[in-house]
């Protein structure tokens, strides 16, 4: 299991995250490759549609990123991503999926370091969890 290099979808709000991931690349901090990143305008508006729908084409882990509290550039879509991710780690759990491999994060525009530790934290952690193996089909 140690060659195993997961494939990890991550949806960015444009505002902050994807700004971050900007800055963590002019600043030459390295981070896995295993990240593959989908900007979106706000956590706001990633449909769980698009997390299921990631997990059923191979994805290992999904993260999704975006402005810290308060700095919401739309005043609550974070807000509203949080609850609709805390409500599919949920229903995911009740299948027998691994909710772990969802995980939702706050990285402000400036945090470039904060945004590489992050990508190698949900990296080594879908690691261990080893390949996703399509549980979520099994399930739906
Ligand atoms: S604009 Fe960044 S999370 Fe809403």
């Amino acid at each position: 299991m140690n060659d195993f290099e997961p494939t990890i979808v991550a949806f960015f709000c444009n505002w902050c995250t994807y700004t971050a991931a900007d800055l963590a690349g002019t600043s030459r901090l390295s981070y896995p490759s295993n990240i593959k990143i989908v900007r979106v305008m706000c956590t706001g508006m990633v449909d769980p549609k698009y997390v299921i729908k990631s997990f059923l084409e191979g994805a290992d882990g999904v993260l999704i990123s975006g402005c810290n509290p308060g700095d919401c550039h739309y005043i609550n879509g974070n807000f509203k991503a949080r609850r609709r991710i805390k409500l599919l780690k949920e229903i995911l759990a009740q299948f027998g999926f691994q909710p772990e491999r969802l995980r939702l994060t706050w990285i402000g525009a400036s945090d470039g370091i904060r945004f590489a530790e992050i990508m190698r934290e949900m990296t080594a952690q879908i690691k261990s969890l080893g390949p996703n193996e399509g549980r979520l089909k099994m399930v739906i």
